[in-house]
């Protein structure tokens, strides 16, 4: 087995650092992503200890990547909230695409047994989860496909086809923390099969990052970091868009109904006065929309 994705890992730790602070000061609350991360990571973000020196050594020197996990926890905040808007509203089927250590299928109670998941992500980065996954649960939930592949080189309809995916079910697609990833063509064929394969009345949530940064041209010194940080890593960032065009791009792609969400407009919607000091890396935004 390969390296599992390193963004992945630092948005599951991301999301076990919030979720140890106390009800009523954290942003989200993800109690199995701690189960899904290696020893190290799981140490660093849920002892006393490995907190403090974690802290010290790696978040105080370390403003972008603050201001990224308060992104980072600010969106799954975000999409958690929407996520039981559309189990309560006859949503059932769930598809994760780029799932990362995303835990969603297995800490809401309204999706077990009632709504049919899949979760597609990179292979190797799968096939880490499912080993963690296994360990926590004794085995891997049964309502809960996985689809290993890559958007820039594989079918994304073949595989799903494949794993059982349902056409005719009102399906939500969750695309967390991905598109930016992704070169553009695979941003518009993965953007096809949801308009194509899937129900009137579908949705799709995704984010994504100020296209003014992929070309180098945005002057949000902490978001140039970021871009640069994790093209240091291996995982650059290819996809970008405008936040004013976000209705037009998805309205000529079969999506109507659309809303999108800046970083600010998410944290005014979304938190509360105890968040105040709460400060998101801005250039993101969250987009939602249905299938027309
Ligand atoms: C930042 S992580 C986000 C993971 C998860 N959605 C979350 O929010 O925690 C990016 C994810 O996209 C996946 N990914 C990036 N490029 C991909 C590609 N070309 N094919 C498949 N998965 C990809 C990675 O494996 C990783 O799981």
């Amino acid at each position: 087995m390969g390296k599992p994705s390193e963004t992945a890992q630092r948005t599951a730790f991301a999301r076990a650092w919030e979720s140890y602070l106390s009800a009523e000061t954290r942003v989200c609350f993800d109690p199995i992503a701690k189960h899904l991360l290696a020893e190290e990571w799981r140490l660093a973000a849920t002892t006393e200890e490995g907190r403090e020196s974690f802290s010290q050594e790696v978040i105080t020197p370390n403003p972008v990547l603050v201001a990224v996990w308060e992104y980072v926890v600010l969106r799954t905040r975000v999409i958690d909230a929407l996520l039981q808007d559309y189990a309560q509203n006859g949503m059932a089927q769930l598809l994760i695409l780029g799932a990362g250590f995303d835990s969603r299928a297995y800490r809401f109670p309204e999706l077990v047994g009632k709504v049919k998941v899949l979760e597609v992500d990179d292979p190797d980065t799968q096939e880490f989860k499912k080993t963690g996954l296994s360990e926590h649960f004794g085995s891997l939930p049964d309502h809960v496909g996985f689809v290993p592949l890559d958007f820039e080189k594989h079918d994304l309809a073949a595989s799903l086809a494949q794993a059982g995916f349902d056409r005719d079910l009102k399906t939500l697609v969750i695309w967390e923390g991905v598109t930016y990833y992704l070169e553009p063509r695979a941003v518009d064929q993965t953007l096809a099969f949801v308009a194509g394969h899937t129900p009137a009345g579908s949705s799709i949530i995704f984010d994504h990052i100020l296209e003014q940064a992929i070309e180098g041209k945005c002057r949000n010194p902490l978001l140039q970091a970021f871009i640069q940080n994790v093209a240091e890593i291996g995982e650059p960032c290819k996809f970008g868009l405008d936040p004013e065009q976000v209705d037009q791009f998805l309205t000529q792609r079969g999506f109507g109904d659309v809303t999108n969400l800046t970083v600010a407009q998410c944290k005014e919607k979304y938190l509360q006065p105890v968040h105040a000091d709460r400060k998101p890396i801005e250039g993101f935004s969250i987009a939602q929309a249905s299938v027309a």
